[in-house]
């Protein structure tokens, strides 16, 4: 399998879940990825692209690589539709153009977060330029690769991979250095654990998944809530946890404030089983990765 994102804080366990049953061959960026095989390959070069295909000579693709940084894709949108939708349509048009079964991950946040479940037939209305991107990027996998599958994963947590930690981790890591941390009371996400999201991708690729699939953990929790109960279950001090409201912050940019995706094709399809919540948090690392530069 070609994976792209593999030295990615989701996309670095994904390698190491598939490495368990085929081999994976993993594209790097600018940093050393997860995983032994590599090839270069560069989203914004579509001829870098054709080149890493040659190279690995793949069965299957797993695009995770992304200009992910919600932050970031708003200040240099350029940028963003450059890599994001770019790259997906160079990593599609490569594995159509060899029969191979293409999943690539895309975001809860191509929807709006009006409230309730998201079912994968619900209508994208991205309110900032990253989930414009993966709307983009999603109808291009799924044009111009037959057969390819779309997974839409949740706020990510439990057990990351290099230097950036998951939510949970990321919580965890603050707490523990004494960090104070302003989380959202009303912001509501379904999260799910990285590990979690790699066994689906690995039944997506065994069973030849094809179309949308949401990947949602089987709690709704609030990013407070969410601090409060790693500080509780790994027994660190809630006091740095300084509850805010969303609605407060003028400033911020829209933000989608109440989403959760229902994953239950994925259950019912895929017999895939989310982890709960509370084994994600206890699954998250006591301290980030160190990561080697591209030498
Ligand atoms: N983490 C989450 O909470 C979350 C939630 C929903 C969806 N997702 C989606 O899940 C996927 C994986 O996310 P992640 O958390 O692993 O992201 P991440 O930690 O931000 O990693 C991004 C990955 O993309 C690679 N990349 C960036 N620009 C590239 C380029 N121009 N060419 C080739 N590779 C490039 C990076 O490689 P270098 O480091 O070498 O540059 C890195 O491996 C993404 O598609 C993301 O949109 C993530």
């Amino acid at each position: 399998v070609l994976l792209t994102g593999a030295s990615g804080v989701l996309g670095g366990r994904i390698a190491l879940r598939l490495a368990e049953r085929c081999t994976v061959i993993a594209a790097r960026h600018s940093t050393a990825p997860a995983g032994g095989v590599s090839v270069d390959l560069d989203l914004a070069s579509p001829a870098s692209v054709a080149r890493a295909f040659r190279e690995a000579l793949p069965d299957a693709v797993v695009h995770s690589a992304a200009l992910a940084d919600v932050d970031a894709c708003e200040r240099d949108p350029e940028r963003a539709f450059r890599v994001n939708v770019g790259g997906t349509e160079a990593i599609a048009r490569a594995a159509a153009e060899r029969g191979l079964h293409l999943v690539t991950l895309s975001t809860d946040t191509v929807f709006p977060g009006d409230g309730g479940l998201q079912g994968e037939d619900a209508t994208p209305r991205p309110l900032q330029v990253y989930g414009r991107t993966k709307v983009a990027a999603e109808a291009a996998a799924l044009g111009l690769c037959p057969g390819a599958a779309v997974a839409r994963v949740c706020l990510v947590t439990g057990r990351g991979h290099g230097p950036r930690g998951t939510a949970s981790e990321s919580i965890a890591w603050a707490l523990r250095d004494g960090r104070p941390l302003r989380l959202f009371t009303d912001q509501y996400r379904t999260p799910v654990d990285a590990d979690s999201v790699a066994e689906a991708l690995a039944l997506l690729l065994e069973r030849r998944g094809h179309g949308i699939y949401h990947l949602a953990g089987p709690e709704r929790v609030s990013r407070h809530a969410l601090g409060l109960r790693v500080a509780a279950l790994l027994g660190l001090p809630a006091a740095g946890l300084e509850p805010v409201r969303y609605a407060d912050q003028p400033s911020a940019g829209p933000r989608p404030a109440d989403l959760g995706l229902d994953a239950s094709r994925a259950r019912d399809e895929l017999g895939w089983t989310p982890r709960s919540l509370e084994a994600a948090i206890r699954l998250g690392r006591a301290a980030p990765d160190i990561i080697a530069p591209r030498s």
